[in-house]
């Protein structure tokens, strides 16, 4: 017999959380002026805002960070670091950045924004990546397939690139415009969605005939990997590591927040196989990040990633991951809560426009249902819609992110019962009016005010 999917391990250290009232989540949600990036954490019961550096570490990790080589130059740590990566990652040169965005950052600074009208290519660009493409001048262009902008449209791999626009791209902009082609392997911004091997090889063949470089963001390799395992054929043989080797060896680098499937609170890594790039990607490093051997972590942090990035690729801990955030999207898509289907490896993704067809999107559905959701239970989520992008949003979502290893089963039986008690009362759930936006990323800071409600009546005639 088969049986049920469990957590594989058990619990030795507790973190407590405390419960609030509604009335003080009012007086919370009023002083944060309705921006859940604003709240102290301490009054968020679930905290569904992010998977990213979020994640429970194993006591192997925590063993390795004992054995951490805090040297400035040459460290012990960076070698087994470095050959961690480049077993799973294979590429030539590895540097260590603090973050997933400091890779970006680097990476687009030396290869894009040398002369006007740049233009990067992606499945779909994460708010960060999309905003350093930006900085240095570049244009950000997302060319998912279109089932992945449908959210209740099933596709197995709904995070794969359109190869022909691609190929269309190219062509209309010329080559010498595209410094480079990514992948963000899961699509994050469109729903965790995996994109399949088979994508992968065609869209490394396009580039490889135009003679740009691939390059993965690579946050979520291991759940990508997982997914083109149980999905995709020719692949049921072979564990995680080897689909992340195979996939990795069609591109020429990649970009790597270490706080999702690195398993770790903080780092990331930039990779490439371009020896004349990775001197210059070093001397910026250099510049805001730090040593090559460390940039901008310390020895600790680089044992944990080593660590990690194995741990990520295990199966049973993909098998449990990939159940349970299916577990969450499942038992309320039974009820009919409108998601982002199927459900995506590290989140899953109401679709507030489906969930609130009453509030437009210039009032920020997903905005006003997260809201909800802590007013009603203390559960933070994030939107990922026209807060975030703008008039670029082809979607409104509300993203349940599961952090690592970190909630039980009940917790998430409490997130299902908080979420449809919201459903069931979505009629009288109003729009979002925005009192203060900053320039760039302004989800972050962003100050929002409820509609008043003879305004919200107004929109509905
Ligand atoms: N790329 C993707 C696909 C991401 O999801 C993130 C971060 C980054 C790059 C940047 O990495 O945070 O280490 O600088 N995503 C987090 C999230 C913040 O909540 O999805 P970072």
């Amino acid at each position: 017999m088969s049986h049920t999917i469990i957590e594989p391990f058990r619990i030795k250290s507790v973190e407590p959380i405390r419960r609030t009232i509604r009335v003080q989540r009012e007086q919370l949600l009023r002083a944060a002026c309705y921006n859940l990036f604003l709240l102290p954490a301490d009054d968020v019961l679930i905290d569904l805002l992010t998977d990213s550096g979020t994640g429970a570490m194993s006591t192997h990790q925590w063993a390795a960070i004992m054995e951490g080589d805090e040297s400035y130059a040459g460290s012990r740590s960076f070698e087994r670091f470095r050959s961690s990566v480049q077993d799973i990652f294979g590429y030539k040169h590895v540097i260590p950045t603090h973050q997933g965005r400091a890779a970006e950052r680097i990476l687009f600074s030396v290869m894009c924004g040398t002369k006007k009208g740049d233009v990067v290519p992606n499945n779909t660009h994460f708010d960060t990546t999309r905003a350093n493409v930006e900085f240095v001048g570049a244009e950000a262009v997302d060319l998912v397939i279109a089932e992945g902008r449908q959210p209740s449209l099933r596709h197995p791999f709904k995070g794969n690139m359109d190869v022909a626009a691609l190929e269309a791209l190219i062509q209309k902009v010329g080559r010498e415009r595209v410094p480079l082609v990514m992948l963000t392997v899961t699509n994050n911004s469109g729903g965790g969605q995996p994109v399949s091997m088979e994508n992968v090889k065609a869209v490394s063949a396009v580039c490889r005939k135009h003679r740009i470089p691939l390059y993965f963001d690579a946050c979520r390799f291991a759940e990508n990997s997982y997914f083109i395992k149980i999905r995709e054929q020719g692949y049921g043989q072979k564990t995680p590591k080897e689909i992340a080797q195979e996939m990795f060896s069609y591109g020429d680098g990649c970009t790597m927040s270490a706080k999702k499937d690195g398993m770790a609170n903080i780092g990331g890594f930039l990779c490439t196989n371009d020896d004349l790039l990775a001197q210059q990607e070093k001397n910026l490093l250099i510049l805001t990040e730090g040593y090559p051997t460390y940039g901008g972590l310390a020895g600790r942090d680089l044992e944990a990633i080593a660590v990690g990035l194995q741990e990520a690729l295990q199966e049973d801990y993909l098998e449990y991951r990939i159940a349970s955030t299916a577990y969450l999207g499942n038992h309320i898509a039974a009820e009919g809560v409108p998601i982002v289907q199927p459900p995506g490896g590290h989140a899953v993704y109401i679709d507030a426009r489906a969930f609130l067809p009453h509030v437009p999107p210039d009032r920020f559905p997903a905005v006003a249902l997260a809201n909800e959701l802590y007013l009603e239970g203390g559960i933070r989520s994030v939107e990922i819609g026209t807060l975030m992008f703008g008039a670029a949003a082809k979607m409104d979502l509300v993203r349940l992110a599961i952090p690592r290893r970190v909630y039980t089963q009940s917790h998430i039986d409490y997130v299902v019962e908080v979420i449809l008690e919201v459903w069931k009362r979505r009629d009288q759930i109003q729009g979002m009016k925005l009192t203060y936006e900053a320039p760039f990323l302004r989800h972050f800071t962003a100050k929002l005010e409820p509609e008043p409600a003879e305004v919200a009546a107004a929109v509905r005639r």
